[in-house]
């Protein structure tokens, strides 16, 4: 049993990825929505919230945990592969892996929340797999509230301004290819092309959902393919936007939990 968690919906990109490419996986998610986001708090609290989120998804007994949240891999990863008793997998070696190989000009580009970019963790990872690479990073903190909130769609007046806004660096910059580094953002990943067309994008989510399934090894079959949801928050406003990260309505069961017991 794999978990996966997130500081709410973003994760979700992750958990998509597993059931397609394993179906009979049996998956628990857990989306902190009661103190999302993570992005803009101390390094000292995010760490403090990931720890707690490991924790529950321990006490669900699952084999291992898919930090399906860029800030919390640029922050805190290393602590919870110290302190955890199981294999962590988070978004930053697997979406740098995929941009070297996906650039062809060498300019990279890498947009996450406030602490993603602080952290340089993305930076610092391109630049041990391919040392002459350009590496273009801007922080986003207002897509992960768009997104939370339903303003998705690709002809989303706010948040294309607010994607214009943050990207024309870039744009300016040249680079070919794009890291979603924050797991809220392939969900307006159309109003992002249309702003930098000819960019290819990669999703954080999904890469680290890819890379689990290789290190762990895919269940093939005896699996029941479940997935469970846990949330620290009233679930409706959850489950009315999960379907837009799923792409179709959540299968499973939908629970709050009190995060701060663990
Ligand atoms: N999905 C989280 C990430 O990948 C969202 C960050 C937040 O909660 O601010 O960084």
């Amino acid at each position: 049993m794999i978990g996966i968690f997130d500081s709410g919906l973003g994760g979700l990109t992750a958990v998509k990825e597993m059931i397609k490419l394993s179906p009979d996986e049996e998956l628990i998610y857990f989306g902190d929505t009661g103190r999302v986001p993570y992005g803009n708090r101390s390094s000292a609290t995010i760490t403090k919230y990931a720890c707690q989120d490991a924790a529950f998804l321990l006490s669900k007994k699952v084999d291992a945990i898919v930090v399906a949240c860029g800030t919390v891999s640029t922050t805190s990863l290393s602590h919870l592969k110290k302190t955890l008793p199981i294999p962590v997998i988070g978004v930053v070696e697997p979406s740098a892996e995929a941009a070297v190989k996906a650039t062809k000009n060498g300019r990279i580009a890498v947009i996450g929340t406030a602490a993603t970019i602080r952290s340089g963790a993305f930076e610092r990872e391109i630049k041990k797999l391919s040392p002459d690479s350009e590496v273009i990073t801007q922080a986003c903190p207002l897509f992960v509230p768009l997104v939370e909130n339903g303003f998705v769609q690709e002809d989303c007046e706010i948040t294309r301004l607010a994607a214009e806004h943050y990207l024309s660096k870039i744009r300016e910059s040249g680079a070919d290819t794009l890291i979603l580094g924050c797991t809220h953002y392939p969900i307006i990943a159309g109003v992002i092309s249309k702003v930098l067309p000819n960019v290819t994008l990669i999703s954080s989510g999904a890469e680290a959902a890819k890379k689990a399934l290789e290190v762990l090894g895919k269940k093939e079959s005896g699996g029941c393919g479940s997935v469970s949801y846990y949330v620290s928050d009233d679930p409706t406003m959850f489950v009315s936007n999960a379907s837009l990260f799923l792409g179709g309505e959540i299968n499973g069961t939908v629970e709050k939990i009190n995060i701060n017991e663990y």
